[in-house]
Formats: C-alpha cells, sequence, structure tokens
C-alpha cells in the first residue's frame, strides 16, 4: 500500500534500496542519483530541441536537467526530456547482433553480422538487381550519421530506394516548401512565436506534441493565438481563438482568407508583382471561395471566415505553423501551398513574427532532409538537376552518372515494391513500421515477402525487430556524438554521457564498419574515425546551399550555443536568422510561385457501415511508437493504454458509457478493447484515438492513402464503426 502511493507519485526514489543525503546542490535524495558530472547535450524526442544536461555517476545516466543557458527551451524540459536518461536503461535495450537460425534468435558476433548482412544484400542485388535493395531510415540518428549513411547507400550499394519515416511525417512540409519556394527549409524562427501578433497553428497540437513551444508562445503578451483543429485539443484551450473546422477542411478555409484578402484588397501589389509567380491565376482560382461557401465546406460560419481573413490582413506580422493535421493528408503539400499563399500574398514573410512555419516531428528529421539521400540530394540539391548532380559528384569524386536522376522509391512504394516483390532486402534503421505504418496487413504482407530483413535498432524486442532476420544493436540519444537541427534549422551539439549497454555501437560505427565489410571505406570514408569527420566533409558539401554549415564547427557550437543555419563561413552574428528576408527565393528565377489549390473531400467518407470519422494523434507522455517511452516507468504509468474519446450525444445513441471498452471496425481491420472517454473535445461524428499503442494499433484500422505529391500517407481520416467489446 505504501508503496503504491509512492510509485504513483513517481516518488519511488523514496524506498529503501538507496542511502539519502541532503545534498546542498540537490535537497534530499538517493546518494546513488547525485551526478559525479553533467554532459551538456540536446534532447533526443521531438524536434523542439530542447538543451539538456545528462548526470552521470560512474557509467550510468542517473538524472537530466534542463539548460539554462539553450537559447530554445531556457532550463525548461516537459516530461520525456526530464525522464529520458530512464530510456538508457530501459529493460528492453538491444545488446548484441542477433540472427535468426530455424526461427530462433541466435547471438553472433559483429564480424558475423555484418558479413551476412553484405553478403545476403549483395546476393540479392546480383539476383533482382541493385533497386532491390531498399533502406528505410528515420529521423533520430545525428546529422553526421545521415550523411555516411546516404553516402554508404547511393555510392556503396548503389541503390536508391532509401527512404525515412520522415516521409510519415512531414513530408508534405518539404514537398510543398519545394513547390511555392524552389527549396525546402523552414523559413522563421521560435522568437517569431513570441513576436508576431497573430499566431495561427494549423493541425498543431503543440501542447501535447511540442510542449516547451507553449513556453515560446506564453512569451507572447499582445498577439493573438488562433487554433484550427477539428478538436478542441490542449492547445485549443490555451487559444484566443478556436476555429472548430470540419476534417480536411483546410484548404477551403485557407483559400477564403485568400479570397477575402484580394476581394478587400489587404494584399501587397508590389510585392506580389517583384516576388511571385502565378497571381492571375490564383486571382481567378479563388473567386469562387466565398465565404459562405467555404462555410459549407468547413462548418464554420461566414462571420468566422471573414474574422480571420480580416484579422489575417490587417497583421503586422501573421505566423501560420502547422504539423500533422495539414501533413498527414492526401492533399498535404498542396495545403502546404495553399498556406505559402497567404504568406506571399501579403508580403508577410521574412520579419520578425511573420512566416509559414513547418513544425517537425523528430529531433533530427531536419538533418535527414538537409543532409541525406532520401527525397533529395545532400545541401537540398535535386535528383533533377543537372547541374546539382553534376556538383554532388565532383564534391564526392564519382562520376556523375552514378547519380540517379530521380529520387527512388518513398517510403509506402517501398512497402509496395516489397509487395509486389521488386524489393527483395531491406535495411530498416531506428524506426518500428509494425506500430507506425498505415494499413498494418498489407505492410506485414509486404515483409514476408522478403528475403532478408535487417533492423538496427536501440531496443530489441519491438514489434519490427521481431520479423527481422538480423538485428543490430544501436547506441542511442545519450551514448553518441554528432548534431541535430530543430525546425528553427538551429543546429545544436549532441554529445555522449554514458557508453552504450552491452556490445551495442553507434550507427555511425556501424555505418563506417560495413562500408569496411563492402570494400568501399577508404573510398567513401578515408581515414574517418568519428562522426566530426563526416561533419568536417559535410560542412564542405553544404557550403554555398541555403543550407549551409561551413562556417560552423564542433568547437563554435560548444563555446557560442547552438546556432541557426545558414551560417556560411565568415558569419559573425550567431543572432536568429530568417529565410527569404530579401524576397529572393529559390527557384531558377527567384521567385515564389503560387498554387491554385481546389479543396476536395477525403478519400474515405463515413458510410452507413462505418459512420464515424477516426482522427489518430498523439499524448504528452508518449514518444511515436513507445520503444522508448513505453519502457519508462513513469510515462508508462501515466498513460498506460490507448484510449477512444467520443461526443456524449454520440455515446448516448449508442448506449455507451465513460470507461466501457469498445471495438472499432474499418474497412482494413479492427482494434479491440480500447476504454471510451466520453467527451466534448471531440465533435459528434468524430473519435480519436492516439497512434502510440501497438497493444490497440490505430494503423490495424487506417488506409494506404498516400498524397501523390509528397507520398505522406492519409492517417487522419478513416471511416470506423465502434462496437461494445464482448
Ligand atoms: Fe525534448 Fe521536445 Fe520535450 Fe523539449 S519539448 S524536452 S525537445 S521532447
Ligand atoms: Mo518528422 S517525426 O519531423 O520525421
Amino acid at each position: 500500500m505504501k508503496k503504491s502511493w509512492k510509485r504513483l507519485l513517481g516518488l519511488d526514489i523514496l524506498s529503501d534500496k538507496y542511502a539519502y543525503s541532503n545534498d546542498a546542490e540537490h535537497g534530499w535524495v538517493a546518494t546513488e542519483k547525485i551526478p559525479e558530472k553533467w554532459v551538456k547535450t540536446t534532447c533526443g524526442y521531438c524536434s523542439v530541441g530542447c538543451g539538456m544536461k545528462v548526470g552521470v555517476r560512474g557509467d550510468r545516466a542517473v538524472a537530466v536537467r534542463g539548460d539554462e543557458d539553450h537559447p530554445v527551451n531556457r532550463g525548461k524540459l516537459c516530461p520525456k526530456g526530464l525522464s529520458e536518461h530512464h530510456t538508457l536503461q530501459a529493460r528492453s535495450r538491444a545488446l548484441r547482433p542477433l540472427l535468426k537460425q530455424k526461427n530462433e534468435f541466435q547471438p553472433v558476433s559483429w564480424d558475423t553480422a555484418l558479413d551476412t548482412m553484405v553478403e545476403k544484400f549483395l546476393s540479392v542485388q546480383a539476383k533482382y538487381g541493385k533497386q532491390a535493395l531498399g533502406v528505410l531510415s528515420t529521423g533520430q540518428l545525428v546529422t553526421e550519421e545521415f550523411y555516411a549513411l546516404g553516402k554508404l547507400i547511393q555510392l556503396g550499394f548503389g541503390t536508391s530506394n532509401y527512404d525515412g519515416n520522415t516521409t510519415l511525417c512531414m513530408a508534405s512540409a518539404v514537398a510543398g516548401y519545394k513547390r511555392s519556394f524552389g527549396s525546402d527549409g523552414p523559413p522563421g524562427a521560435y522568437d517569431d512565436l513570441a513576436e508576431s501578433d497573430l499566431v495561427i497553428l494549423i493541425g498543431a497540437n503543440i501542447a501535447d506534441n511540442h510542449p516547451i513551444l507553449c513556453q515560446r508562445l506564453a512569451e507572447n503578451r499582445q498577439g493573438t493565438v488562433v487554433v484550427v483543429d477539428p478538436r478542441v485539443t490542449k492547445t485549443a484551450m490555451l487559444a484566443d481563438l478556436h476555429l472548430p473546422v470540419k476534417p480536411r477542411s483546410d484548404i477551403a478555409l485557407l483559400n477564403g482568407i485568400g479570397h477575402v484578402l484580394i476581394a478587400e484588397s489587404m494584399i501587397d501589389a508590389a510585392y506580389i508583382e517583384r516576388h511571385t509567380t502565378g497571381f492571375e491565376q490564383l486571382r481567378t482560382h479563388l473567386a469562387a471561395y466565398t465565404p459562405s461557401h467555404v462555410a459549407g465546406i468547413s462548418g464554420l460560419t461566414e462571420e468566422q471566415v471573414l474574422d480571420i481573413a480580416r484579422r489575417f490582413g490587417r497583421a503586422r506580422a501573421p505566423f501560420v505553423a502547422w504539423t500533422m493535421g495539414v501533413n498527414h493528408s492526401t492533399q498535404g503539400a498542396e495545403t502546404v501551398n495553399a498556406i505559402c499563399n497567404l504568406s506571399l500574398l501579403t508580403g508577410k514573410l521574412g520579419f520578425a513574427g511573420a512566416a509559414p512555419f513547418s513544425i517537425t516531428g523528430q529531433c533530427n528529421a531536419m538533418g535527414s532532409r538537409e543532409a541525406s539521400c532520401t527525397s533529395s540530394l545532400p545541401g537540398y540539391r535535386k535528383f533533377e538537376s543537372a547541374e546539382d548532380r553534376a556538383e554532388i559528384a565532383k564534391l564526392w569524386n564519382v562520376d556523375p552518372s552514378v547519380i540517379p536522376t530521380k529520387r527512388g522509391h518513398a517510403y509506402p512504394d517501398l512497402v509496395e515494391g516489397m509487395v509486389k516483390k521488386e524489393i527483395r532486402a531491406l535495411w530498416i534503421i531506428a524506426t518500428n513500421p509494425l506500430v507506425s505504418f498505415p494499413n498494418y496487413d498489407v505492410l506485414t504482407q509486404a515483409l514476408g515477402n522478403l528475403e532478408f530483413l535487417v533492423v538496427q535498432d536501440g531496443f530489441h524486442p519491438t514489434p519490427t525487430t521481431l520479423h527481422a532476420d538480423l538485428v543490430l544493436p544501436a547506441a542511442i540519444w545519450g551514448e553518441k556524438e554528432g548534431t541535430y537541427t530543430n525546425s528553427e534549422r538551429r543546429v545544436s551539439k549532441v554529445n555522449a554521457a554514458v557508453p552504450p549497454p552491452g556490445e551495442a555501437l553507434s550507427d555511425f560505427e556501424i555505418f563506417l564498419r560495413t562500408a569496411g565489410q563492402l570494400g568501399v571505406r577508404d573510398k567513401l570514408f578515408p581515414n574517418w574515425t568519428g562522426p566530426r569527420d563526416a561533419f568536417e566533409e559535410w560542412r564542405q558539401v553544404s557550403k554555398g546551399r541555403l543550407c549551409d554549415y561551413s562556417g560552423l564547427s564542433y568547437e563554435l557550437l560548444e563555446t557560442a550555443g547552438p546556432i541557426q543555419w545558414p551560417h556560411p563561413q565568415g558569419t559573425e552574428s550567431t543572432g536568429t536568422r530568417r529565410l527569404y528576408a530579401d524576397g529572393r527565393f529559390e527557384h531558377s528565377d527567384e521567385k515564389a510561385k503560387l498554387f491554385c489549390i481546389e479543396w476536395q473531400p477525403a478519400p474515405e467518407q463515413p458510410s452507413r457501415q462505418y459512420p464515424f470519422v477516426l482522427n489518430t494523434g498523439r499524448t504528452v507522455e508518449h514518444w511515436h511508437t513507445r520503444t522508448k517511452t513505453g519502457e519508462v516507468e513513469m510515462l508508462h504509468r501515466m498513460s498506460p493504454r490507448a484510449w477512444l474519446e467520443m461526443n456524449p450525444t454520440d455515446a448516448e445513441r449508442l448506449g455507451l458509457e465513460m470507461h466501457d471498452k469498445v471495438t472499432l471496425v474499418s474497412r482494413r481491420g479492427q482494434v479491440d478493447g480500447v476504454e471510451l472517454r466520453v467527451t466534448s473535445i471531440i465533435a459528434p461524428g468524430h473519435v480519436f484515438l492516439p497512434f502510440h499503442y501497438f497493444e490497440y494499433n490505430s494503423n490495424r484500422l487506417t488506409l494506404s492513402a498516400y498524397d501523390p505529391i509528397s507520398r505522406e500517407p492519409n492517417y487522419k481520416q478513416c471511416a470506423v464503426r465502434v462496437e461494445r467489446s464482448h
């Protein structure tokens, strides 16, 4: 009894297993938890990119605290960050390479493991062609690892069928930025949250998903905060104004704002003329999006549409930020274009407070965007551009003909390639598709078709490692060195506080050894011993590009603190920068493009058999698929299982009550035993299920529908019915 209340309050450190002392710095604390030193690093969960210090005693991480000097979080951390050291000692850490033999995992040496991997990959490529090898990475590695991996895959294995789980998350933002501005790269800065006089968050529940950004928003004293979201999220509760749009009607609303801006002459004709193309077509296109038309689609009133448009038109510095409500859609990239249109029509971007700003997801999704070879060549170079290919080939000292003229398969197309048996071997790195990829049955069928599956991860077992033929144990955050880039393009140093457990190696070391096994180490990574060597090469490769790192060094990042790119050589200031301040964009004519975007209904509409629209999302306690946070006792106890939110009118009609166990059924599959939460947070006709839990896997319900431009899945709307579980 006594133990359980302590455990409930997270006070179980006050157990008898420790000796306590009243330490001047910490107060009462278990002696074994008093750090002997603090190691500065950056949080390894989300893209906010908080600075932290890891307390180390012996070779154990025993505490975490926020870094008061870090410009992003100024000493604050969210519950995940505060408990991050517990992930290092999780029981489910992968400790040694494991090879599946007769359906059982057997420990093998690293030499045997990498020998086997390379031999299997090469034999598959010899039989079915180079492109028969697929690689699926992540947003969790350091930039140096993404850079090295890109070279290894593209030049070493010679396949371009390489993508990351970042496609499940912000590919729409990337593709949208490329179309509107000519390059990826979020133009704004977190300071804008405080400096803007109108912050509009579209499909962005930052209170749960980017908690420390709420601290930055709280610094905004004068501005109005508007949240556009079908749900009354925690973030909506913080807002001055909540616009409860119908699911996926945001394009109509954005077009309606554009319509009113033009109709009421609140646009900047000089800016449009000088810095954009496509205005006349857009004007014609938007004529149809009258407030009454938009009201009919979005469920808002005409007055609400007019009001938000006029607020935008009058704002000195509007800041429009979005996350998954926009990205997770078959029209994600187009929605991003509709957002960028508004900034461009009014010329309100590139200065303090004003930006169309994609808040990214993982700690280093940005690093993958900048330096890997997935949807772009390193340095935001384009596969399609002969000039870009020639440039990267020269930097790499290879013949330009080895650089592909278009990207390989995006993530969903890799999966489809496995279903069709075009992809025969797959290397998964630091991601858990069995929980995160839509339409579970299709994915398991795809994995079942593979001749060889390698899963490299910090954890085992995970739902995905169990499918592997070979498991490679990797070091995680806290055990390795490098850099992360956060959502505002700020490059932060990441440092090792403790050694990895067992025989686990850093992903970087695994890539170098794989290159050695493949016989290309000297060619691709001459004299490289650690991430610093990759960083030095990446500085040169990024030189002159939008994401210019050439003026950065590990030393500067340690002494001056994290710095936003671009930071060309010779740059003095380390202060906040915004992209496109001069109105010059990255398209060849240096102009931004305005796009005519048509609203379309979501791909699967509710029906008599499947009457609810299912929305999916996250909760503050957990990180994506819970490989980490499911192992942190405190976080697990705060949110141990999934729940389903349903409006009281729907619950009453179905005769369901709070805490009832319900089953969700879609055309693809079903999820059983979910606890019902009856709440007006969610509108009638909608239900919400968090996507973190393998045990209640929302992706048994979601559909295979992808944005044709970005290839991002449409996770957020599918049709389901809800029944009492038996
Ligand atoms: Fe880490 Fe994100 Fe939380 Fe900051 S807000 S502590 S970066 S999870
Ligand atoms: Mo994302 S979770 O920014 O790849």
